[in-house]
Protein backbone atom coordinates (compact mmCIF):
# COMPACT_ATOMS: atom_id res chain seq x y z
CA UNK A 1 0.00 0.00 0.00
CA UNK A 2 1.38 3.34 -0.29
CA UNK A 3 0.21 6.64 1.42
CA UNK A 4 -2.18 9.26 -0.53
CA UNK A 5 0.17 12.00 0.94
CA UNK A 6 0.30 13.54 -2.55
CA UNK A 7 -3.28 12.38 -3.57
CA UNK A 8 -4.56 14.50 -6.64
CA UNK A 9 -7.23 14.62 -8.89
CA UNK A 10 -5.90 16.17 -11.99
CA UNK A 11 -7.07 14.38 -15.15
CA UNK A 12 -9.56 12.77 -16.60
CA UNK A 13 -9.06 9.33 -17.26
CA UNK A 14 -12.08 7.91 -15.76
CA UNK A 15 -15.52 8.71 -15.64
CA UNK A 16 -15.49 9.29 -12.38
CA UNK A 17 -12.17 11.62 -11.72
CA UNK A 18 -13.50 15.15 -11.23
CA UNK A 19 -10.69 17.29 -11.65
CA UNK A 20 -12.02 20.27 -10.11
CA UNK A 21 -12.56 18.13 -6.78
CA UNK A 22 -10.58 19.78 -3.97
CA UNK A 23 -8.71 16.69 -2.02
CA UNK A 24 -9.47 17.03 1.49
CA UNK A 25 -5.66 15.60 2.07
CA UNK A 26 -5.78 15.14 5.54
CA UNK A 27 -9.55 13.00 5.52
CA UNK A 28 -7.53 11.18 2.94
CA UNK A 29 -4.79 9.44 4.84
CA UNK A 30 -7.01 9.40 7.67
CA UNK A 31 -9.27 7.02 5.55
CA UNK A 32 -6.37 4.66 4.16
CA UNK A 33 -4.94 4.81 7.68
CA UNK A 34 -8.18 2.86 8.76
CA UNK A 35 -7.80 0.59 5.95
CA UNK A 36 -4.54 -0.07 6.91
CA UNK A 37 -5.80 -0.92 9.98
CA UNK A 38 -8.84 -3.01 9.39
CA UNK A 39 -5.84 -5.11 7.50
CA UNK A 40 -3.66 -5.52 10.26
CA UNK A 41 -7.00 -6.24 12.60
CA UNK A 42 -7.53 -9.04 9.65
CA UNK A 43 -3.78 -10.66 10.16
CA UNK A 44 -2.85 -9.88 7.26
CA UNK A 45 0.89 -7.94 6.83
CA UNK A 46 0.68 -4.67 5.32
CA UNK A 47 4.32 -3.29 3.55
CA UNK A 48 4.56 0.24 2.49
CA UNK A 49 5.81 1.57 -0.76
CA UNK A 50 7.50 5.49 -0.61
CA UNK A 51 5.02 7.82 -1.91
CA UNK A 52 6.01 10.16 -4.53
CA UNK A 53 5.66 13.69 -4.97
CA UNK A 54 4.08 14.33 -8.49
CA UNK A 55 2.47 10.93 -8.68
CA UNK A 56 -1.47 11.30 -7.65
CA UNK A 57 -2.42 8.52 -8.47
CA UNK A 58 0.15 6.42 -6.14
CA UNK A 59 -2.20 5.33 -3.74
CA UNK A 60 -3.56 3.20 -6.43
CA UNK A 61 -1.30 0.28 -5.42
CA UNK A 62 -3.53 -2.43 -7.07
CA UNK A 63 -2.88 -1.14 -10.70
CA UNK A 64 0.95 -1.27 -10.04
CA UNK A 65 1.90 -5.47 -10.74
CA UNK A 66 0.03 -8.64 -10.28
CA UNK A 67 1.72 -10.74 -8.27
CA UNK A 68 1.11 -14.67 -8.68
CA UNK A 69 3.23 -17.79 -7.14
CA UNK A 70 6.18 -15.38 -6.46
CA UNK A 71 6.17 -13.90 -10.00
CA UNK A 72 5.48 -10.21 -10.05
CA UNK A 73 4.31 -8.51 -13.52
CA UNK A 74 4.73 -5.04 -13.43
CA UNK A 75 2.09 -2.30 -15.36
CA UNK A 76 2.81 0.02 -18.15
CA UNK A 77 0.24 2.35 -17.68
CA UNK A 78 -1.85 4.22 -20.00
CA UNK A 79 -1.98 7.67 -18.66
CA UNK A 80 1.64 9.57 -18.64
CA UNK A 81 0.69 11.05 -15.22
CA UNK A 82 0.67 7.43 -13.81
CA UNK A 83 3.79 6.09 -16.00
CA UNK A 84 6.51 6.73 -13.67
CA UNK A 85 4.97 4.64 -10.59
CA UNK A 86 5.90 1.41 -12.42
CA UNK A 87 9.46 2.41 -11.74
CA UNK A 88 8.72 2.07 -8.21
CA UNK A 89 6.30 -0.97 -8.08
CA UNK A 90 10.00 -2.59 -9.74
CA UNK A 91 12.53 -1.20 -7.59
CA UNK A 92 10.51 -2.45 -4.36
CA UNK A 93 9.41 -5.68 -5.70
CA UNK A 94 12.88 -6.33 -6.81
CA UNK A 95 14.52 -4.97 -2.93
CA UNK A 96 12.21 -8.17 -0.97
CA UNK A 97 14.28 -10.81 -3.02
CA UNK A 98 11.31 -12.71 -3.17
CA UNK A 99 9.97 -12.02 -6.31
CA UNK A 100 10.54 -12.91 -10.06
CA UNK A 101 9.92 -9.37 -11.62
CA UNK A 102 9.40 -8.56 -15.12
CA UNK A 103 7.80 -5.64 -16.62
CA UNK A 104 5.07 -5.60 -18.86
CA UNK A 105 5.61 -4.40 -22.84
CA UNK A 106 2.05 -3.82 -23.73
CA UNK A 107 0.19 -1.72 -21.64
CA UNK A 108 -1.10 -3.36 -18.49
CA UNK A 109 -2.42 -2.26 -15.24
CA UNK A 110 -1.90 -5.01 -12.70
CA UNK A 111 -4.70 -5.95 -10.64
CA UNK A 112 -7.07 -3.01 -12.13
CA UNK A 113 -7.13 -5.58 -15.06
CA UNK A 114 -5.80 -8.85 -13.80
CA UNK A 115 -7.43 -10.99 -11.02
CA UNK A 116 -6.08 -14.17 -9.48
CA UNK A 117 -9.07 -16.71 -8.58
CA UNK A 118 -6.79 -19.42 -7.07
CA UNK A 119 -7.37 -21.36 -10.62
CA UNK A 120 -7.01 -19.15 -13.52
CA UNK A 121 -6.36 -15.34 -14.10
CA UNK A 122 -9.24 -12.98 -15.27
CA UNK A 123 -8.14 -10.39 -17.33
CA UNK A 124 -10.09 -7.30 -18.31
CA UNK A 125 -9.73 -5.30 -21.58
CA UNK A 126 -11.41 -2.55 -23.61
CA UNK A 127 -10.13 0.40 -21.28
CA UNK A 128 -6.87 0.19 -20.03
CA UNK A 129 -5.07 -3.01 -20.38
CA UNK A 130 -4.55 -4.14 -24.35
CA UNK A 131 -5.58 -7.97 -25.27
CA UNK A 132 -2.20 -9.33 -26.67
CA UNK A 133 -0.33 -7.89 -22.72
CA UNK A 134 -3.31 -10.91 -21.56
CA UNK A 135 -0.72 -13.56 -23.31
CA UNK A 136 2.17 -11.65 -21.73
CA UNK A 137 0.85 -12.32 -18.18
CA UNK A 138 -0.16 -15.89 -19.32
CA UNK A 139 3.53 -16.80 -20.53
CA UNK A 140 4.49 -14.71 -17.27
CA UNK A 141 2.61 -16.04 -14.43
CA UNK A 142 2.07 -19.97 -15.75
CA UNK A 143 -1.39 -19.54 -15.14
CA UNK A 144 -4.27 -19.55 -17.97
CA UNK A 145 -5.59 -15.91 -18.46
CA UNK A 146 -8.92 -15.41 -19.57
CA UNK A 147 -9.76 -12.24 -21.26
CA UNK A 148 -13.47 -10.70 -20.81
CA UNK A 149 -14.60 -7.24 -22.62
CA UNK A 150 -15.20 -4.48 -20.46
CA UNK A 151 -18.26 -1.88 -22.45
CA UNK A 152 -19.14 0.47 -19.97
CA UNK A 153 -16.77 3.27 -19.27
CA UNK A 154 -17.64 3.75 -15.56
CA UNK A 155 -16.48 0.15 -15.01
CA UNK A 156 -13.15 0.84 -16.88
CA UNK A 157 -11.20 -1.74 -14.53
CA UNK A 158 -11.86 -5.09 -14.51
CA UNK A 159 -11.77 -4.78 -10.32
CA UNK A 160 -14.57 -2.36 -10.45
CA UNK A 161 -16.72 -4.62 -11.97
CA UNK A 162 -15.88 -8.47 -10.89
CA UNK A 163 -14.77 -9.12 -7.08
CA UNK A 164 -13.07 -13.06 -6.35
CA UNK A 165 -14.54 -14.25 -3.34
CA UNK A 166 -12.92 -17.30 -2.73
CA UNK A 167 -11.38 -20.40 -5.09
CA UNK A 168 -15.20 -21.37 -6.55
CA UNK A 169 -16.95 -18.12 -6.64
CA UNK A 170 -16.78 -14.77 -7.65
CA UNK A 171 -19.16 -11.71 -7.83
CA UNK A 172 -20.10 -9.44 -11.14
CA UNK A 173 -22.20 -6.87 -12.57
CA UNK A 174 -22.60 -8.76 -15.61
CA UNK A 175 -23.69 -4.86 -17.47
CA UNK A 176 -20.06 -3.68 -17.59
CA UNK A 177 -19.20 -7.04 -19.79
CA UNK A 178 -19.90 -7.62 -23.15
CA UNK A 179 -22.24 -10.32 -24.35
CA UNK A 180 -19.53 -13.15 -24.96
CA UNK A 181 -17.87 -12.15 -21.84
CA UNK A 182 -20.96 -12.45 -20.45
CA UNK A 183 -21.51 -16.12 -21.81
CA UNK A 184 -18.38 -17.17 -20.45
CA UNK A 185 -18.78 -15.83 -17.05
CA UNK A 186 -22.04 -17.62 -16.77
CA UNK A 187 -20.24 -21.01 -17.86
CA UNK A 188 -17.22 -20.55 -15.24
CA UNK A 189 -18.96 -19.49 -12.44
CA UNK A 190 -23.12 -20.75 -12.56
CA UNK A 191 -23.60 -19.89 -9.01
CA UNK A 192 -22.00 -16.05 -9.30
CA UNK A 193 -23.23 -13.27 -6.67
CA UNK A 194 -24.31 -10.89 -9.37
CA UNK A 195 -24.37 -7.51 -8.45
CA UNK A 196 -26.87 -4.92 -9.52
CA UNK A 197 -26.03 -1.93 -11.25
CA UNK A 198 -26.35 0.41 -8.13
CA UNK A 199 -24.31 -1.91 -6.06
CA UNK A 200 -21.33 -1.43 -8.94
CA UNK A 201 -21.73 2.12 -8.93
CA UNK A 202 -21.32 1.72 -4.89
CA UNK A 203 -17.98 0.45 -5.86
CA UNK A 204 -18.90 -2.47 -3.95
CA UNK A 205 -16.92 -4.78 -6.19
CA UNK A 206 -13.99 -3.13 -5.28
CA UNK A 207 -13.63 -5.22 -2.35
CA UNK A 208 -10.93 -7.54 -1.26
CA UNK A 209 -11.79 -11.15 0.01
CA UNK A 210 -9.49 -13.48 2.18
CA UNK A 211 -12.46 -16.05 1.03
CA UNK A 212 -14.43 -15.27 4.56
CA UNK A 213 -13.90 -11.53 5.17
CA UNK A 214 -15.07 -9.43 2.51
CA UNK A 215 -13.60 -6.07 3.16
CA UNK A 216 -15.64 -3.16 1.07
CA UNK A 217 -17.00 0.25 0.87
CA UNK A 218 -19.11 1.70 3.20
CA UNK A 219 -21.61 3.26 1.24
CA UNK A 220 -22.24 -0.50 -0.67
CA UNK A 221 -25.11 -1.59 2.27
CA UNK A 222 -27.13 -3.21 -0.48
CA UNK A 223 -24.28 -5.42 -1.56
CA UNK A 224 -22.93 -5.92 2.00
CA UNK A 225 -26.56 -7.30 2.34
CA UNK A 226 -26.20 -10.15 -0.31
CA UNK A 227 -22.52 -10.86 0.91
CA UNK A 228 -23.90 -11.82 4.44
CA UNK A 229 -26.75 -13.93 2.83
CA UNK A 230 -23.86 -15.90 0.89
CA UNK A 231 -21.88 -16.65 4.43
CA UNK A 232 -19.38 -13.95 3.72
CA UNK A 233 -18.54 -11.60 6.73
CA UNK A 234 -18.88 -8.23 4.93
CA UNK A 235 -16.18 -5.54 6.58
CA UNK A 236 -17.33 -1.81 5.55
CA UNK A 237 -14.87 1.35 5.04
CA UNK A 238 -15.00 4.34 4.26
CA UNK A 239 -12.83 5.55 1.49
CA UNK A 240 -15.41 8.21 0.39
CA UNK A 241 -12.24 10.50 -0.19
CA UNK A 242 -10.86 8.07 -2.95
CA UNK A 243 -14.64 8.21 -4.96
CA UNK A 244 -13.60 11.14 -6.85
CA UNK A 245 -10.66 9.73 -8.61
CA UNK A 246 -12.62 6.40 -9.34
CA UNK A 247 -11.06 4.45 -6.89
CA UNK A 248 -12.12 2.22 -3.67
CA UNK A 249 -10.51 -0.56 -1.13
CA UNK A 250 -9.21 -2.72 -4.14
CA UNK A 251 -7.55 -0.03 -6.00
CA UNK A 252 -5.41 1.00 -2.80
CA UNK A 253 -4.39 -2.51 -1.81
CA UNK A 254 -1.66 -4.63 -4.44
CA UNK A 255 -1.86 -8.49 -3.17
CA UNK A 256 1.22 -10.34 -2.74
CA UNK A 257 1.49 -13.68 -3.19
CA UNK A 258 4.79 -15.42 -3.16
CA UNK A 259 6.11 -18.48 -4.29
CA UNK A 260 4.31 -21.72 -2.05
CA UNK A 261 6.48 -21.78 0.78
CA UNK A 262 8.23 -18.51 1.28
CA UNK A 263 7.61 -15.52 3.34
CA UNK A 264 5.84 -12.58 1.48
CA UNK A 265 8.08 -9.65 0.80
N1 LIG B 1 -7.52 7.59 -10.93
C1 LIG B 1 -7.05 6.26 -11.06
C2 LIG B 1 -7.00 5.87 -12.54
O1 LIG B 1 -7.89 6.22 -13.26
C3 LIG B 1 -7.92 5.32 -10.29
C4 LIG B 1 -7.41 3.93 -10.28
C5 LIG B 1 -8.28 3.06 -9.48
N2 LIG B 1 -7.76 1.75 -9.38
C6 LIG B 1 -8.41 0.62 -9.64
N3 LIG B 1 -7.81 -0.49 -9.35
N4 LIG B 1 -9.57 0.59 -10.25
O2 LIG B 1 -6.08 5.24 -12.98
Amino acid sequence: MCAPVHFDVTEKSNPWMQPNHVVDRERAVSQWRTLVDVYERLGHRVSLLDPVQGLPDMVFTANGAVVVGGRAFVARFRSATRQPESAAHQRWLESTGTYTVAMSEGIGEGEGDFLFTGRHVLAGTGFRTEHPTHLEAQEFLGYPVLSLRLVDACFYHLDTALLPLDADTIAYYPGAFSAGSRRLLERLYPDALLATAADARHFGLNAISDGHHVVIPADSTHFADRLLDRGYEPIPVDLSEFRASGGGPKCCTLELRPADGTPAG
